[in-house]
C-alpha cells in the first residue's frame, strides 16, 4: 500500500511470517534503495517491493470539449467553495513532472536482488519480467478481469493477484477504464474465474478481514490471500491519524465509493464532503499522481484542522468490519498478523438451517 505500507509494517509484518509489502510506487530511486536497505538490516524475511507499473496500452478516458470546458469551471469554482469553507489561501500551483520513470525504480530492484516484485496499474515488458525472473526475483501482477489475468500470464508472470471491487485503494484495471468498461467483479465472482483460465498460482485480494475470508479465498482457490485495509489503522501503518480514526469511527456510517476525485485515478474511498463535491468532475482531473500533487497542500490543511471530510481516506468496502478486529487489543501490525494466523484455526462458524 503505497503511502502507508513501509519500512515499519514492513519488518512488522515480515517478522511476523507473512509476506508483508513495500509500497514502493512513490518512492524515488534513492529512497528505495534507502528503504530496502533498511528493511533488510532489520529483517532476514523475503518481503515483496510493489511499483506501478505503465499501461500496456493507451486508455482514452477524455469528455468531449465542450463538456470539458464546463468541467473545468465547475472543478475551479467547487474548489473555490472547498477553499473557502478550510479558509485556505495559498497558492496552488502547477505540480512538477515527477523526475524518475518506472523504469529507474526497476533497476533498484533488479540491483537489490529484491525475492519478490509485484506490480499494479499495468505490466512490464516482457523482456523486464524475464531480467527479474533471472535474477531470482518471483514476479506477480494484479489484474481485475480474466482477460488481464491472460494477458499477464502471457507476458510471463510468477504469480496473479486477483484484486476483487471491494478493495480498497486504486483499481489495479489496465485493459479498460474504470469503471466505465469494466466490470468491477467482486472477489467471489473474479478470482474462481481467473483461477480457471490460468495455470499460474492466483492471490486473492479485496475484502478480506478475517479468517472467514481467508478461508473463503483459499476456498476458491487461490493460493494466498492478501490484505490492505486492516493494516491503515495499526501503528506501523504510515497512514494520518485522521485517516486511522476514520476507519474506526463509529459514529459515521459513510459508505465506499470509486472514484477519481481523491487522487486522480479511481480508486476506493469513503465518501466524504471531499468525494461528493469533487467526483462530479472526474473527469477532467489531472491524473495520478499530479492530481493528488496539485491538492497537496489543501489536504494538508484540512488534516491540521482534523477535518476528515475534506482528506482522502482510502478503505476497502469492508472497512467496518475493523470495528469487530481487535484493534484495542492488537494495535501493532506484529499483533495483528498472530491475531490473524491464530483466526485461520479456529473453524468457520455458520447457523444451521432446518426444513
Ligand atoms: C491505502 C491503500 C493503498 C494501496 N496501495 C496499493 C499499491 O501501492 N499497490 C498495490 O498493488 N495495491 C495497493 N492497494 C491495494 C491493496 O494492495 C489491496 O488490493 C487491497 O487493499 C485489498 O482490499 P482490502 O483493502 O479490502 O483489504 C492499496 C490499498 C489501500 C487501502
Amino acid at each position: 500500500m503505497a503511502r502507508a505500507s513501509m519500512d515499519d509494517m514492513v519488518v512488522t509484518v515480515a517478522n511476523e511470517g507473512l509476506l508483508a509489502s513495500l509500497g514502493a510506487a512513490y518512492l524515488s530511486p534513492k529512497e528505495l534503495r534507502t528503504s530496502i536497505r533498511n528493511i533488510q538490516s532489520k529483517t532476514h524475511q523475503p518481503f515483496q517491493v510493489n511499483l506501478q507499473a505503465p499501461a500496456p496500452f493507451p486508455i482514452v478516458d477524455n469528455p468531449s470539449t465542450i463538456d470539458s470546458q464546463s468541467l473545468h469551471s465547475q472543478f475551479e469554482s467547487t474548489l473555490a467553495q472547498i477553499k473557502k469553507e478550510l479558509s485556505f489561501n495559498k497558492e496552488m500551483s502547477e505540480p512538477k513532472k515527477l523526475d524518475y520513470t518506472f523504469e529507474d525504480q526497476l533497476k533498484v530492484v533488479l540491483e537489490e536482488k529484491i525475492r519478490i516484485f509485484s506490480f499494479t496499474f499495468g505490466c512490464p515488458t516482457k523482456e523486464q519480467i524475464e531480467s527479474l525472473q533471472n535474477n531470482n526475483t518471483i514476479v506477480m501482477g494484479t489484474v481485475t478481469s480474466v482477460e488481464e489475468a491472460k494477458f499477464l500470464e502471457s507476458r510471463g508472470v510468477d504469480y496473479i493477484i486477483a484484486q476483487g471491487s471491494e478493495s480498497g485503494g486504486h483499481r489495479g484495471t489496465f485493459l479498460t477504464n474504470v469503471p466505465q468498461g469494466s466490470e468491477m467483479l467482486s472477489t467471489l465472482a473474479l478470482v474462481p474465474q481467473i483461477v480457471d483460465a490460468v495455470k499460474i498460482p492466483v492471490i486473492a485480494t479485496g475484502g478480506i478481514y478475517d479468517g472467514r475470508g481467508i478461508h473463503a479465498a483459499l476456498s476458491l482457490g487461490a493460493s494466498l490471500a492478501s490484505l490492505g485495509t486492516i493494516f491503515l489503522p495499526c501503528k506501523e501503518s504510515s497512514a494520518n491519524d485522521l485517516w486511522k480514526r476514520a476507519l474506526l469511527d463509529r459514529t459515521k456510517n459513510r459508505p465506499t465509493v470509486v472514484t477519481r476525485a481523491a487522487t486522480g485515478r479511481h480508486c476506493r474511498v469513503i465518501k466524504n464532503t471531499l468525494i461528493e463535491k469533487i467526483s462530479p468532475v472526474n473527469s477532467v482531473l489531472r491524473p495520478l499522481p499530479y492530481h493528488n500533487a496539485y491538492m497537496k497542500d489543501l489536504y494538508a490543511d484540512a488534516q491540521k484542522q482534523g477535518n476528515d471530510e475534506y482528506i482522502p481516506l482510502l478503505a476497502g468496502q469492508g472497512y467496518r468490519s475493523l470495528r469487530n478486529v481487535p484493534l484495542e487489543k492488537y494495535p501493532n501490525a506484529g499483533e495483528l498478523a498472530k491475531w490473524l494466523i491464530s483466526e485461520l484455526q479456529k473453524p468457520v462458524k455458520s447457523k444451521r438451517l432446518e426444513f
